[in-house]
């Protein structure tokens, strides 16, 4: 019986987050994640070049596009084509990141001040495969970062936490200045999901970082 409540009182909960994000214009209600994300870590601002894994509905690209302006510039990445109309400062590609070659990407565009990964592969409800597969996906996104951001940029991805977290988050030290682990309130409870946030990509191992934007 509590345990209905509970359940009823979070699904109440995500209701109105959801119907606050129509409300207020946004394809999903992960645009509040993204939110919280950018406030704790400053990862946007005017100007950025933006790079957005598993980008589909389009939520954080909406925010990103807002945030940056129009003298950024926001490039989404989905398995799924979205649908919106974005400002002429974003484009979405429908892309299989685990086939992308992040030099081509550099070419096109050039390098990224921030990149952005909420990709979650598709759930089969085996939760020790579901983390797995979750891991491989955040190590692709960060593989990408490694690539595609200027010494620097800043990082952030979404992970459902599981037995190689400490590797990650290691990785993720290693790779920039101030690396950080982050549980977002518009998570549902009792998620394992975290986002790992890096702030400053170094210019090599050991290397200083150039000033963030
Ligand atoms: C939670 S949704 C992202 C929501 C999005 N941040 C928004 O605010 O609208 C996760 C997305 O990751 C995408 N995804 C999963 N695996 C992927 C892959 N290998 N390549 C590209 N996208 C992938 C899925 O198609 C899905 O649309």
């Amino acid at each position: 019986m509590a345990r209905k409540r509970k359940l009823d009182d979070r699904s109440a909960r995500h209701d109105a987050a959801y119907r606050r994000a129509k409300q207020e214009g946004f394809a999903a209600r992960a645009v509040y994640k993204l939110q919280e994300l950018d406030q704790r870590f400053s990862l946007l601002g005017h100007g950025r070049r933006v790079l957005d894994l598993g980008c589909w509905p389009g939520s954080w690209m909406q925010h990103a596009a807002q945030r940056v302006g129009e003298e950024g510039l926001v490039i989404g990445l989905d398995l799924r084509p979205v649908e919106l109309a974005l400002p002429p400062w974003c484009e979405a590609f429908v892309v299989d990141v685990d086939e992308l070659d992040p030099a081509r990407l550099v070419e096109r565009f050039g390098e990224f001040d921030v990149v952005l990964s909420d990709m979650a592969p598709r759930t089969i409800g085996d939760s020790t495969t579901d983390r797995l597969r979750s891991e491989a996906l955040f190590e692709r996104a960060l593989d990408i970062a490694v690539a595609v951001l200027r010494p620097g940029g800043h990082f952030a991805g979404k992970v459902f936490q599981g037995g190689q977290f400490p590797q990650l988050i290691q990785r993720m030290r290693e790779t920039f200045s101030m690396a950080k682990p982050f549980h977002t309130k518009a998570t549902r409870t009792g998620s394992t999901e975290q986002y790992l946030v890096g702030r400053g990509r170094r210019a090599k191992l050991g290397g200083e970082p150039s000033s963030p934007k």
